[in-house]
């Protein structure tokens, strides 16, 4: 008789990633005209009591690093999670790293920006994760993360 595997340590319940890019750990001392007055920690709290509602996990991160954000997406992938929800902060105009690495997963990227970039400097207009994201939300500030999340549980 083979064994049966009713669980491999998973929850049942899905998890969205949601992944930060570089200077966005100094949320709330940044730029506050811009980005707005809460941390990161803040908008993380929020999103956690928005899962718990929805009946999802969320797993929250922020990293400086470029090739952090794209171990994270192949993690996300490897761990068949919902959705992911990134701030790639400026790698949104400089990564084609990022680019592929959405592109090499099988899971819906949904692109978050607390500021609206096509309102802003010129450089800021390209994205590398737009046309590979399944959708962008930007300029509603830490807003855009609870709107992210309740997309992706309809995903
Ligand atoms: C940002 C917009 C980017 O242009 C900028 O480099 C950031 C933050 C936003 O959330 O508005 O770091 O992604």
């Amino acid at each position: 008789m083979g064994d049966i595997i009713l669980s491999q340590g998973k929850s049942a319940r899905r998890t969205v990633f949601v992944l930060n890019g570089p200077n966005l750990n100094l949320l709330g001392m940044r730029e506050p005209e811009i980005y707005g007055s809460e941390t990161l920690d803040d908008i993380a709290g929020r999103l956690e009591d928005q899962a718990h509602e929805l009946d999802l996990d969320v797993d929250i991160r922020q990293s400086n690093h470029e090739g952090h954000l794209v171990d994270w997406l192949h993690e996300a992938a490897a761990d068949e999670a919902l959705a992911v929800i990134l701030n790639a902060g400026a790698l949104t105009h400089t990564s084609i790293a990022l680019h592929d690495a959405i592109l090499a997963i099988n899971v819906p990227v949904i692109e978050v920006h607390l500021s609206n970039p096509a309102a802003r400097e010129d450089f800021r207009h390209n994205s590398f994760i737009a046309p590979v994201a399944k959708g962008t939300i930007c300029g509603f500030g830490a807003l855009g993360y609870q709107l992210a999340l309740d997309a992706a549980q309809k995903f």
